[in-house]
């Protein structure tokens, strides 16, 4: 079962539906329960095939085997404290990028660790924690209709998690999971995303990644 932290928000529900439309069993995950209940009402009017409930953040983090944090950076370190006795063993998918917006220009915040998904790897010693999304567009996610067509680079330290996340990725028609080493790699990521939401802003687009010569 994949549980979606902070699921509720564009981000955790076009995983969500990305995810239970290739079959995974989901668990919606929010700070308040009606929230995730609603949310996994409009993941299953959207894939009706879906396996997918809505519960509070830790109760999913506790019964799930992926753990996929999708809150703003704002609220990742009290998410990840509150999550620390749940992930034990567990894989944690990071997608969280420090962004901040200033006088119309996109920028990674500087984190402590080097970046979110470290922050998370340090808070969680005994989870397998993995950077991966990143670089993919909620809405792009959310167009369950069109196919997807995208390059998901996954860094992390535990090579078991790293290789079982790109297998994820890659039931997931039109994405392709990509081995990025490992989390002191993360930093890139967050960077491709700032560049990413700029070339959103400049050609009216959702723009993702695609890497060639692989
Ligand atoms: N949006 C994108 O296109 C995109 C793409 C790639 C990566 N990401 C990353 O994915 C993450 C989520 O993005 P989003 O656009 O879905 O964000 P969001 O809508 O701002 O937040 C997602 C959910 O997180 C919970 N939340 C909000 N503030 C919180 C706090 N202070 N503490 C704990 N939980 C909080 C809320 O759920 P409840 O109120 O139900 O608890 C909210 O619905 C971000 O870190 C972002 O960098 C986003």
């Amino acid at each position: 079962m994949i549980a979606l932290i902070g699921g509720t928000g564009p981000e955790g529900k076009g995983l969500a539906l990305r995810f239970a439309a290739a079959g995974e069993i989901v668990m919606i995950g929010s700070r308040y329960k009606e929230r995730a209940v609603a949310a996994a009402e409009e993941v299953r009017r959207r894939v009706p095939y879906a396996w997918v409930r809505g519960a509070l953040n830790r109760r999913a983090a506790r019964e799930a085997d992926i753990i996929v944090i999708t809150v703003p950076f704002e609220g990742h370190a009290r998410v990840l404290a509150s999550l620390r006795n749940h992930v034990a063993g567990k894989m944690v998918i990071d997608t969280v990028v420090p962004l901040a917006f200033k006088k119309g220009r996109i920028d990674v915040v500087p984190v402590e660790e080097g970046s979110a998904a470290e922050q998370a790897q340090r808070m969680l010693p005994d989870a397998r924690v993995v950077a991966a999304f990143l670089n993919l567009s909620a809405s792009e996610l959310a167009a369950i209709d069109r196919p997807l067509d995208a390059d998901v680079v996954v860094c992390g330290d535990n090579v078991a998690a790293r290789n079982a996340t790109m297998a994820l990725i890659n039931r997931i028609p039109g994405l392709r999971g990509v081995n990025g080493d490992g989390l002191a790699s993360a930093h890139h990521l967050e960077e491709i995303t700032a560049l990413l939401l700029t070339l959103n802003r400049i050609y009216k687009k959702q723009t993702s990644i695609r890497i060639t010569g692989i």
